[in-house]
């Protein structure tokens, strides 16, 4: 070993002792007589000192010493005199007797440190150096205790990790393919996993009834903050299992995933319907950790003349608390806000309800004191309250006053990253109609199941029918999905056909899960997780590329290695693939 100790080892108890150190040099300062060096590794910082009067042949050498040289050093542990609390190493420092320099290093191009003054691209360019920073090794390390913990609690009850393959046949989850052409099958191509999921569902009915697997999937999707084109599930299914043994199991691997490395006691779950959520909250994601519900006003703000919510389809508002001091121009701030074409809203009506209890609007000519009462009386809006109002289709309306709520909550400060509250949505539809290919979609996917009571629905109103799925949702964010799934052959057709699917195009694509199904498919059901998505709740941060070692852009671009790529001509002749030119 080329060291003794790593660089945050070392206490006063080791005073006098002979060490050798190995590690970054992350600063240095000339104080005249003396050079003091931070040595930093993994775990933490050690002060090294030089000193001019004693040895001034190594004091000059020592100065010489760049930011992130590697060196290694031997030296005698003292007591600091100049002790500093906020560093376990700081009532130390080692009086350095010699020292090697094992590797130099260019000057880095941001500076390694908490707050660097490296921006996005350029951290991503040098991601090594950034990995080098504590506030990012950091969130490698919750990464592996997260991957730790969560094997660690799922085989001790019974689950088994069962690798699949990477080169697969395309599995209809929603997004697009990543495809990878095959030289030995000229003009056909694999595709990367969006999930495992009918390999999760074939390893069922092999008997494997506990299965579960930390798993990268590729989605050629446009990319988000919470999207990645390369990401990690941590992927589950269950054999002999209903909706409540897969949601007691997964609250399970929460609570142990809280108290294991977040350190907290999560006790409870809430539970909602689709269909409450998205009336609610605006969303199939709501954030708990405040109020702030939607509040339907059409039967009391249609029919006054004002022609925006006489015709709209919803008029709905929200109630923010204590926010009647917001100014005009802060109202039209937000107005502005709402405007923007991420939230896409046409406007927006304030109705401040005063300490007096007295009423101001921005529609005060259509509607007299008594109506504007009445709808700060259904909100719940009391004095010293601002209701922010919107109207048009449900759809966008609902969309853009749950965004508008988040965004209150986050000016009212009330989405603290430290308070928790989980939910599962559950009885979602189970299909979409998409207007324009003027076909339904399955919301979750095509495995899973129709709630047993709805099952008749699917020949007559299909729109209606519930899914057995359900959706884990802590503080807003969308940590995983799962459902109940078909296991029987005739049910997964008719599914199929109800999305389009002609038999021969269900045989074609999926044959060798309605064949499987024939041998004794177990009732099975199963969910997984986002994996960088928690990573990143546990965090406290909105990106998951900060618990990704190695992230690609918003482009979908890893600017490191500068890939995708172009590859050359003859790769792709050996892959039978026209190039690009050949084409044009
Ligand atoms: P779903 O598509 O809902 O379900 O994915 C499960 C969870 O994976 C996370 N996720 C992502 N994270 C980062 N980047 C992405 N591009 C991305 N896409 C999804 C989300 C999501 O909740 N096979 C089913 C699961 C099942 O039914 O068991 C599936 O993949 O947190």
């Amino acid at each position: 070993m080329l060291r003794t100790h790593d660089c945050g080892a070392l206490r006063l108890s080791d005073k006098g002792e002979q060490v050798t150190l190995a590690g970054w040099v992350q600063r240095s300062r000339d104080l005249g007589g003396m050079t003091f060096i931070d040595l930093r590794d993994r775990y933490g910082i050690t002060q090294l000192v030089f000193n001019m009067e004693t040895n001034a042949a190594l004091c000059e050498k020592g100065r010489e010493l760049g930011r992130e040289y590697v060196i290694q050093v031997q030296g005698v542990v003292a007591e600091r005199s100049n002790k500093n609390p906020n560093m376990p190493t700081g009532d130390i420092e080692i009086i350095v007797g010699s020292f090697e320099v094992l590797n130099a290093s260019k000057v880095p191009p941001f500076t390694i440190e908490d707050n660097t003054d490296g921006g996005d691209e350029l951290r991503m360019q040098y991601r090594y150096l950034d990995l080098r920073r504590n506030v990012v090794r950091r969130n490698m390390e919750l990464r592996h205790r997260m991957a730790l913990e969560t094997r660690n609690h799922l085989s001790g009850l019974g689950f088994m990790e069962i690798e699949t393959p990477f080169l697969i046949k395309s599995t209809p989850e929603g997004a697009r393919d990543f495809v990878v052409p095959s030289r030995m099958n000229p003009g056909e191509f694999y595709a990367l996993p969006q999930s495992p999921q009918t390999f999760k569902q074939l390893l069922m009915i092999s008997g494997f009834d506990r299965y579960f697997q930390i798993v990268r999937c590729f989605r050629d999707e446009d990319l988000r903050a919470d999207r990645q084109p390369e990401f990690t599930q941590i992927d589950c299914e269950m054999s002999f299992v209903d909706r409540e043994d897969v949601l007691s199991t997964f609250e399970g691997l929460a609570y142990h995933l809280f108290r294991a490395v977040k350190g907290v006691e999560v006790n409870t779950f809430d539970r909602m319907t689709w269909h409450d959520a998205m009336r609610l909250y605006g969303t199939d994601k709501p954030d708990l950790r405040f109020g702030m519900e939607l509040k339907d006003l059409a039967s009391l703000a249609k029919g006054h003349g004002f022609q925006v919510f006489d015709t709209a389809e919803m008029v709905a508002g929200i109630v923010v608390p204590g926010a009647a001091g917001y100014t005009r121009k802060q109202v039209d701030e937000l107005t502005d806000w709402v405007r923007r074409p991420q939230i896409g809203a046409k406007g927006l009506v304030y109705v401040r309800v005063n300490d007096d209890g007295s009423l101001k609007s921005s529609v005060d000519k259509f509607y007299t004191a008594e109506v504007l009462k009445s709808w700060a009386e259904a909100a719940g809006a009391n004095p010293g309250d601002l209701m922010l109002i919107m109207a048009g289709d449900i759809e966008p309306t609902r969309k853009a006053l749950g965004e508008l709520r988040l965004e209150m909550g986050n000016r009212l400060k009330l989405r603290d990253p430290n308070v928790f509250k989980p939910l599962w949505v559950v009885d979602f539809p189970l299909l979409e109609w998409d207007e324009e290919s003027q076909r339904f979609f399955a919301m979750h996917h095509p495995f899973t199941a129709p709630i047993a009571e709805d099952m008749e629905l699917l020949n007559t109103e299909p729109g209606k029918v519930r899914a057995n799925a359900y959706d884990m949702v802590i503080n807003g964010v969308e940590i995983g999905g799962g459902s109940i799934r078909i296991h029987n052959r005739e049910l997964q057709q008719k599914m199929f056909s109800a999305l389009g699917f002609t038999p021969e195009e269900a045989r074609e694509q999926f044959g060798f899960l309605l064949g499987a199904f024939e041998y004794g498919a177990p009732p099975h059901g199963g969910i997984a997780f986002g994996f960088d998505r928690w990573c990143s709740l546990f965090g406290g941060s909105e990106s998951i590329r900060d618990f990704i070692a190695f992230p690609k852009n918003n482009h979908g671009r890893d600017v490191m290695i500068n890939a995708p790529a172009n590859i050359s001509p003859e790769q792709l002749s050996e892959l039978r693939i026209a190039t690009l030119n050949d084409e044009e």
